[in-house]
Parts: C-alpha cells; structure tokens; sequence
C-alpha cells in the first residue's frame, strides 16, 4: 500500500533550479528491488551542484537529490535483501539520475546495496559518505602506486573539506608525513588534530614558481580541487610521485606541460568513486571502518535537518564549508 514520505524536491522553474520540502507517495518513487527507510544522508560537493543547479548534475525534473544514504530495508524482491536490514549506497547515479536519499523513503536496484559495516553506526557512516569513501581510494592509488610512508611529504588539497579532510585523516594514521593544503587559516587547528604536520596556503601550492618544473617537494598528492591547484602541485611533485586526483572544486581546466610527467616519471591518476565496482567499496569501506579515529570523525561533522538543506547547500560553491555535513533522516539516527 501507497505510503506519504518527506522529500527535497527539485523543480526546474524559469531555467533555475528550485529546491522544496513536500510529502510525496511512495507510488511516486522510481523503479527499484528494494524500498528502503532513510536513515541519514549527507551533503557532499556534487549535491550542493545539483540543489542549487549551479552544475548540470540533474536533467529531469521534478527530483529528488542526495548522492548518499544509510536505509533500513522495507520490502526487497530480490531474496539478497531481508526487511530491518541496515544498509549503504553512495553513488551510482544516485541523486544525479536516479532519485537520491534526501527523503524518507527511497527505491533502488538491489545491486547498488552494501551491507553496512559492522559496528558503524548509520550516522558515522555518512560522516564518511562519498567524501570518506573517495579519500580512501585516493590514499589506496598511491598506494598501489608505490607510495611510501618514508618517501617523504605527501600533500592533500582542498584540506578543510570533506575528502580532504578525511584523506589528512587517512594518510595520517597510515604513516605518511601529510602537507595540508588550504584557504581556510581557522582551519589549520584542526587540521593539525587530525594529522597534518604543517599547513600551506592553497596560493602557494598554485604558484610554486614561474618555470614548468619548481623544487621538488611532493612524493604523493592527493587533489580535491582542480585547477591551477592541480598545475601548481604537478610541478613540484618529486620523481615517479603519484597525484591522485578526485575534484575540481577549484576548476575543471588543468594547464600543464608534459615536463613534471617526461623528466621526473610523475603519475597523474584519476578517481571516480560513482561507478566503483562493489569489491573495490567493500575493501574500502572496511578500512574506513577499521582506520578512522570515530572521536575524530565526530570533530570534523555538523548534523542538520532535511529543512536546512536548501540553505547551506549553496555555502559549499562559495567555498565555506569545512568538514562532513550529515542530514539526519530519522529523528532516532
Ligand atoms: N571523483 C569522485 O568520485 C569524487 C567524489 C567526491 C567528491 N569529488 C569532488 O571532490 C571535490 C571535493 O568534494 P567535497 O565534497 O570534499 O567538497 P567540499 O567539502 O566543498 O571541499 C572542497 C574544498 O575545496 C577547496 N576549495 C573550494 N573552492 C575552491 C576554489 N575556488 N579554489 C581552490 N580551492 C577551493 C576548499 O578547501 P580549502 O578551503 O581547505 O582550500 C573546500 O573546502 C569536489 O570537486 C567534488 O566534486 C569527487
């Protein structure tokens, strides 16, 4: 039976973007196996891109966003998924083409489901969300790339947001000597608490130095924001360093020469968390569970309400947040 449910909604009206709270019914959702409670989201960069539809992130309209979500299975007619059930999604599509988790209820296909880990509660696990989980692939590509701990400074930018912070987080706590690049001065405090051993200033990683090479500094990189951010770090990479690069926060153009690639054997790989294949997110997942301080975690995330949403969305293209936000679902999460 049709059930009524709290939703974001956005509407396409006089070519913008309109984000409203309505109660829909459950006959509304799209197709899936699994009918699920939310529990939590979370609001990521690409979220805050398609609620104020500042990127072409959502084609068809009226929708529903939130590229994250911990359920509780309802209903599954796939035998794989049993109602009480507490699982996660990121990605997949998910807020950007099909219907996301910025609501009660949501319907997915049962392969986009993972068990959630042991011993994480809903709310930490969107602490971590697709922020968390892309961080992680980051710090696994350099690894798989032969960084060392002992290889010398490893440099994360885009430092106070959420992948980041938590990639500050991860490298920290697996060894690496982490550089914290940022624009936020207040943030230096924390950033230093979660494992940064000095901070820069984002200008100064932009602009090492006129010549298409400057002194080589970086042994790994791992770049949220794009841009002359990611040109910049290029040039000061040491030799075969790898930069692992996820975001373009900063912009989407990247100038360079070929100079950091052909003389010093510099590594450029990119990472998509979105399509990741589900053995890739399970490995992932169960380090993110096993290696991140929860006290840590807890510092670095705000909680708010599904109606605080549309307000602090557009905060994130100015480039004002810092750290995770989680959206809480259920009042009891
Ligand atoms: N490839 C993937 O699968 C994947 C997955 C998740 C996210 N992403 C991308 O990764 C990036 C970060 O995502 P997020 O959720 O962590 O976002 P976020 O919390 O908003 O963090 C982005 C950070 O980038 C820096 N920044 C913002 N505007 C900038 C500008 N104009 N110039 C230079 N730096 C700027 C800021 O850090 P500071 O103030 O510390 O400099 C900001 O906190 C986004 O581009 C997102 O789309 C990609």
């Amino acid at each position: 039976m049709a059930e009524r449910f709290e939703a974001l909604v956005l509407h396409q009206e006089d070519g913008r973007t309109v984000p409203r709270l309505e109660s829909l019914s459950t006959d509304a959702l799209p197709e899936g196996e699994v009918l699920l409670e939310v529990l939590c989201s979370t609001l990521n960069y690409k979220d805050a891109l398609a609620i104020t539809g500042a990127g072409k992130i959502v084609r068809s309209f009226p929708f529903v966003p939130g590229i994250d979500l911990v359920g509780r299975v309802v209903a599954s007619s796939d035998p794989a998924w049993r109602p009480g059930e507490l699982v996660l999604v990121t990605g997949w599509g998910m807020g950007e083409r099909h219907w996301g988790g910025l609501a009660q209820k949501a319907r997915l296909p049962a392969a986009w489901l993972q068990r959630l880990p042991e011993a994480m509660t809903p709310r930490r696990a969107m602490a971590i969300g697709t922020a968390g989980f892309t961080a992680m692939l980051c710090v696994m590509a350099l690894e798989r790339e032969g960084v060392r701990p002992g290889d010398g400074e490893v440099l994360v930018t885009g430092a106070a947001g959420g992948v980041g912070s938590i990639a500050v987080m991860l490298l920290a706590r697996a060894g690496y000597r982490v550089v914290a690049s940022t624009g936020k001065a207040e943030s230096g405090p924390l950033l230093r608490e979660l494992g940064a051993e000095q901070i820069v200033d984002r200008k100064s990683v932009a602009e090492p130095g006129a010549g298409p090479l400057a002194s080589a500094r970086w042994a790994g990189a791992v770049d949220t924001v794009g841009g002359p951010v990611l040109s910049g770090l290029l040039k000061a990479m040491r030799y075969r360093g790898t930069v692992a690069a996820c975001g373009n926060a900063g912009g989407v153009e990247l100038h360079t020469t070929v100079f950091p690639f052909i003389l010093r054997g510099v590594r450029l790989i990119g990472i998509d968390s979105a399509l990741a294949p589900m053995a890739e997110r399970e490995a992932a997942w169960a380090r993110l569970a096993r290696d991140l301080d929860p006290d840590k975690l807890d510092r670095l995330t705000s909680v708010i309400g599904l109606e605080e949403v549309a307000a602090i969305a557009p905060r994130f293209l100015e480039g004002k947040v810092a750290g995770r936000i989680v959206v809480r679902i259920d009042p009891n999460a």
